[in-house]
């Protein structure tokens, strides 16, 4: 294991995954799906901002199987929705199965689509959290439509905004993608954010909310 030893420790604090995620995580391997769901501490930042947000409407770019959502509707009032958009038929036909075992199918619609495509469906819709961790290329356009789907108080979360410092060396679209979203939420007067790094080093969040 190269986890660090902050990371073993607060992990042994929270006593571990419980096992029904665990079993979607091996379930989904088992079906190919990349194990990139969110890590145990981006989680449980995730379900701190839905309580401090206190939000009831969440939207979400990029479901895979279903991990993230489950975490964010397991603390949502029971009038919570969370809209999560993915762009792979498999993965959302798994996470929609998850979303049935976990119990929490009835708060959570998967629109199949490109994010980008799917943001105009949107429209007139206002959200108190937006998760942002599906293509790193489109990031900026998924904030802009974050920025018009927000109200002040809102809460903006994008995962993968560092990725052990690649973002500074590699010209990939996905990385320019990243490098300008970095750039909007520093610079856009209308959000306070902050970059939180995860435990295991290797990565960062971009939390910011609305003014
Ligand atoms: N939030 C999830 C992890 C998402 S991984 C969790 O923590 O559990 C990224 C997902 O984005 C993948 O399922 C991938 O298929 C999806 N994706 C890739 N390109 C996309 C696009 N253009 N629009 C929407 N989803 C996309
Ligand atoms: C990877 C991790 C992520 O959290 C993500 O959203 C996409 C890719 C990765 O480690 O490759
Ligand atoms: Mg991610």
């Amino acid at each position: 294991m190269d986890d660090t030893p902050l990371e073993r420790y607060v992990d042994g604090l929270f006593g571990g995954e419980d096992p029904l995620l665990r079993q979607m995580r091996e379930d989904a391997a088992a079906e190919g799906v990349p194990s990139i769901q969110v890590p145990p501490d981006l989680g449980r930042l995730l379900q701190a901002m839905v309580v401090a947000s206190r939000a009831t409407r969440i939207l979400e770019f990029g479901t895979l199987f279903g991990y993230s959502s489950i975490l964010m509707a397991r603390v949502l009032p029971p009038e919570g929705k969370i809209v999560t958009l993915e762009y792979s038929e498999k993965h959302a036909g798994i996470a929609r199965r998850n979303f049935e075992r976990a119990g929490v199918a009835e708060k959570v619609e998967v629109r199949v689509g490109k994010g980008v495509d799917l943001l105009p469906g949107l429209h007139g819709q206002q959200f108190d959290l937006v998760f942002i961790d599906a293509d790193k290329a489109s990031y900026p356009a998924y904030l802009q439509g974050a920025l018009r789907l927000t109200r002040p108080g809102s809460v903006i979360l994008a995962d993968n905004v560092w990725r052990h410092g690649s973002i500074l060396d590699a010209a990939d679209e996905d990385s320019r993608g990243i490098v300008a979203f970095n750039q909007e939420v520093t610079h856009n007067p209308h959000l306070i954010t902050t970059f939180v790094p995860r435990l295991s080093d290797k990565d960062a969040a971009a939390l910011s909310v609305v003014r």
